[in-house]
């Protein structure tokens, strides 16, 4: 309980005291990502590149969340809402893109109110930490000015150079295709994203011109602007961080950086035997002493228990996984919940609504599908189980299968407790297996089977004397040896 009070302290030092509005720029097409879809809708870690953005507005509790939109406009509105039920992000068409100062001017005009902060983002730009933010943001409360961020760069080629007087003060940014020759060489670049107060920001985007290299409105001009009036003052940002995505190598170098920051966040509980080699979702939960291999695949709302043991090729998705269970190599399991201790695969496939209690055994080319196995249940090898319940401690045969498919409608199997299936069996739905039953192998059960009851269901075997040999003499005399 000692703990509660510090951790209150500590979100509230980080909110900020005064109001914050985001806007996030995103009305570009993306022409370089060579794509039907907006660049913007293109997935980092199985997430539209767009919600990060909206994930970092929220993250500031900025209200309201404006996106300046224009390409595909309601797709990137649906998306955006989608990831973010419950939070209100309000949406602004830029029909000609005109500049980012005109993209603001629009913007602006969805907030009412003129005291706080206003905080500018963008659509590609998915890498942007939320300490970052935080340190920005916190700038511009602290100065009262203009904040923005600026990154080092060895290639500063296509950036607004940032322009700094002898005293080492901003003093504004020129644009990469308005730069003369000295300014080109400036290392300090533009990452575009600013905190500022929202009632200078509205007035400097009133007054912009598009009187340069580009005859855009340039966003960038409002620096000067500050400079000669609020006062400029900058936060180092990694250029790796501020980096836009623009075509499919950027969004694959991007979706790699964010799953490094993933697999290094989980590392420090979790033993990545090939950190490089795995693939997993921010939405993943691992707990204490689980161990992941090699080629893995988590996606969604997967939750690994404390120490288990997710093996070589495993594939996981939405799926609960106990603690101390073990997915041996290569299985794939979607929607589903592992108890503990549980044994799966290598080599099963577990479907959705499958549901399997502590200590079961599922092992190679076992298929399962809104099946249920009880506490202890094994079901080790070659077996399709689909709508079934499985009581405790049940053994099924390898080969068994649930016929649950008449070609019109899906029916039930129940496998009461401690029943005991020999391998090679179908089970005809809708079908009981009573507590304890044994049914014996090769079986083709259509009907209820008693609790306790051998079931044979079996053609009587049949053995004719000296076959072999005569058939054999018959080759011989066909075929000369
Ligand atoms: C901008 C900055 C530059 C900075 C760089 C960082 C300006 C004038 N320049 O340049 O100083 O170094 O970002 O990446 O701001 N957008 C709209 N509507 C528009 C124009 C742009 O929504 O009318 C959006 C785009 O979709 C894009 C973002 O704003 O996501 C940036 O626009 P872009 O034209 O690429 O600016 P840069 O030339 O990269
Ligand atoms: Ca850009």
């Amino acid at each position: 309980m000692l703990a509660r009070p510090k951790e209150g302290l500590l979100v509230k030092s980080r909110r900020s005291h005064r109001k914050i509005a985001c806007l996030i720029l995103a009305a570009g097409k993306g022409t370089r990502m060579s794509s039907a879809t907006n660049k913007v809708l293109h997935t980092l870690l199985g997430r539209p590149m767009v919600t990060y953005a909206v994930e970092r507005a929220q993250e500031l509790g900025a209200s309201p969340i404006v996106a300046v939109l224009g390409h595909q406009m309601d797709e990137v509105a649906k998306a955006m809402r989608a990831h973010f039920p419950g939070q209100e992000v309000e949406v602004v068409r830029q029909k000609e893109q005109m500049g980012t100062g005109h993209a603001v001017r629009l913007g602006m005009k969805r907030l009412t109110h003129s005291d706080g902060l206003v905080v500018i983002l963008y659509g590609d730009v998915p890498l942007l930490r939320r300490e970052t933010l935080a340190a920005l943001v916190a700038r511009a409360e602290r100065s009262g000015g203009l904040a923005m961020l600026t990154a080092l760069v060895n290639d500063p080629a296509g950036y607004g150079r940032i322009v700094r007087d002898a005293g080492g003060n901003i003093q504004g940014v020129v644009e990469d295709k308005d730069a003369d020759r000295g300014q080109r060489d400036i290392k300090e670049v533009n990452a575009g994203i600013y905190a500022a107060p929202a009632a200078f920001l509205r007035e400097a985007v009133g007054k912009l011109s598009a009187r340069n290299a580009q005859a855009e409105y340039y966003l960038t001009d409002i620096v000067a602007r500050a400079a000669d009036s609020i006062g400029v003052t900058s936060v180092d940002v990694a250029a790796e961080e501020m980096a836009g995505v623009n075509d499919r190598a950027q969004l694959v170098a991007a979706e790699r950086l964010l799953l490094d920051r993933l697999v290094r966040k989980h590392s420090k509980v979790a033993t990545f035997r090939s950190p490089a080699q795995v693939y997993l979702e921010a939405t993943v939960t691992i707990a204490p002493d689980a161990e992941i291999g090699r080629n893995v695949v988590l996606r969604g709302q997967t939750k690994v228990g404390r120490g288990a043991i997710i093996d070589d090729g495993v594939i996981l998705a939405d799926t609960v996984v106990g603690a101390g269970a073990r997915l041996l190599p290569y299985s794939v399991v979607t929607q589903a919940l592992i108890g503990e201790n549980a044994r799966i695969g290598p080599f099963a496939h577990l479907r959705p609504g499958t549901e399997l209690a502590a200590d079961v055994h599922v092992g190679n080319f076992v298929e399962t599908k809104k099946t249920r196995l009880g506490r202890g249940s094994k079901a080790n090898h070659l077996t399709y189980l689909g709508d079934t319940i499985v009581g405790e401690k049940v053994n099924v045969g390898a080969g068994t299968i649930t016929c649950n498919y008449n070609g019109y409608e899906k029916r039930q199997t129940i496998i009461e407790d401690g029943a005991f299936i020999g391998s090679d069996t179908q089970l005809v739905a809708p079908v009981r297996v009573g507590k304890r039953a044994i049914v014996a192998a090769g079986a083709t059960i259509t009907e209820d089977v008693r609790p306790g009851v051998l079931a044979i269901s079996r053609a009587p075997c049949q053995q004719v004397e000296g076959y072999a040999e005569r058939l054999a003499d018959r080759y011989r005399k066909k075929v000369p040896a």
